[in-house]
């Protein structure tokens, strides 16, 4: 794309997206325009950042998501799930049913009690839940800013309203971690992850995070992980609504493999249709629609120059629907991953994490959490389409629907144990 003030290109070439993802990373940081988006929610926060910063926070919270902390956070993430079926039991009577808000609603609680092991009935976190609802309605398409024709030293203006929900939200979350720092401080801290976090010194300079860069990162949490995950699981409740072969399998396994009156972490491995669909979905409807660098010097990209500040941008939607890699690249099939073009594939052109240095810390976070609540919904009920009203995906900060999706639900768990769990 050509404007007046800089130049945008799209890279959907596998060989190009590990060149500027993963092979020469530093030479194509985040984009600046992103950057300043984003600022009064997210402060300074790792989402955003570039350079020494941004390597110095990484220091710090990666170890807050390796593998082993997934087991430890993950009956909070089943707690989650559990309070969704509980939620959905009174609607499932045929009634058209919202989905995309209930998603929202158990993926913020799934943060708050793997945060800060606070439900999200919890006060602050409802009161943060509403005015995190309240900032994406007032600054609704948050990638806007990499293709607005404007040029990069023009001060970006944020609705009165977006700075208000912005000062909001960073208020709760400077209560609760206040609170947290004090009960650190006194021994009494749980063992969750902004313990983790906030008792974590980076390997290198000894510094831990002051309570301002701790808000900066609960930020970027709450909204990376909870607007991602909400929106792969309602695609993925439609696509299994919309093809109901998948949604048995789903349903069988979940059955079979979880035990309402137990929490096994081992039940996850047993998951695999549901983390097949999981992916599948993702690889439909990738829940960051794109990401957007910048040339940090010129390049010659497949023949083409590239000056320096251009806006570099990949595209999970593109390239997961790209006609000469995929097979088939339209069609929902979760066993695809299994075939030698999906394992193939699934190497060179899915990035529904990103990839390289930069790559979602919490994507084995993501990867419990999506198929777990997945498997305990489907268990629970089931989901059907309502004919004629689809769902338009629209590029919002996550792949969305246009105006929510709709689908009903008919419990699938016997009488005598409606709740499925108590
Ligand atoms: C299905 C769920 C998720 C998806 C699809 C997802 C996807 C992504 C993607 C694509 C990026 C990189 C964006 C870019 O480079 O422009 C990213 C970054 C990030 N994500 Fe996630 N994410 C998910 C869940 C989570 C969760 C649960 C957390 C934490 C609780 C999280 C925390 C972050 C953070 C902190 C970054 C910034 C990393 C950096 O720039 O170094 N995400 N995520």
């Amino acid at each position: 794309m050509r404007t007046p003030f800089f130049r945008s290109y799209l890279c959907n070439d596998p060989a190009l997206v590990k060149l500027v993802l993963k092979q020469r990373a530093p030479d194509f940081p985040k984009s600046e325009r992103i950057r300043v988006g984003l600022k009064p929610l997210l402060g300074e926060s790792v989402f955003i950042s570039n350079g020494p910063l941004w390597a110095h926070q990484r220091r710090i919270i990666d170890p807050a998501f390796e593998g082993g902390r997934i087991r430890t956070v993950f009956p909070a993430m089943w707690d989650s799930g559990v309070a969704a079926v509980n939620r959905l039991m009174p609607l499932a009577d045929g009634r058209p049913v919202e989905i995309e808000a209930q998603t929202s609603h158990v993926a913020m609680d799934v943060i708050f009690r793997t945060l800060f092991s606070v439900s999200i009935e919890h006060e602050i976190a409802d009161a943060a839940f509403q005015a995190f609802r309240e900032h994406q309605a007032a600054q609704p398409v948050a990638n806007i800013a990499a293709l607005l024709p404007l040029p990069k030293w023009l001060p970006r203006i944020h609705s009165r309203k977006t700075r208000m929900t912005a000062r909001t939200i960073r208020g709760l979350i400077g209560e609760l971690t206040e609170q947290r720092a004090k009960a650190i401080a006194n021994g009494t801290a749980p063992d969750d992850l902004s313990t983790k976090i906030m008792t974590t010194e980076d390997p290198e300079t000894g510094k831990r995070f002051n309570t301002e860069e701790m808000i900066d990162q609960v930020a970027i949490f709450f909204l990376a992980g909870h607007e991602t995950s909400a929106a792969a699981l309602s695609w993925a409740l439609y696509l299994l609504a919309r093809y109901p072969d998948w949604q048995e399998k789903v349903a069988a396994e979940a059955l079979e493999a979880i035990d309402p009156d137990k929490i096994y972490f081992s039940a996850l491995s047993k998951l695999r249709a549901s983390r097949a669909v999981f992916r599948e979905t993702m690889r439909l409807y990738p829940p960051v629609p794109m990401y957007v660098r910048e040339a940090a010097c010129s390049e010659t990209f497949r023949g083409r120059k590239v000056k320096r500040g251009s806006q570099v941008i990949l595209s999970p939607w593109h390239l997961h629907r790209h006609e000469r890699l995929w097979e088939r690249p339209d069609a929902f099939d979760p066993a695809r991953f299994e075939t030698p073009n999906g394992k193939e594939c699934l190497r060179t052109a899915y990035i529904p994490f990103s990839a390289g240095p930069r790559v979602c810390p919490g994507s084995g976070f993501a990867m419990a959490e999506g198929p777990l609540i997945l498997s305990l919904l489907v268990r629970a009920f089931r989901f059907d389409v309502i004919e004629g009203d689809e769902p338009v995906p629209v590029a919002h900060l996550t792949v969305r629907s246009a105006d929510g999706i709709r689908l009903t639900l008919t419990p699938r768990i016997s009488n005598d144990r409606k709740d499925g769990f108590k």
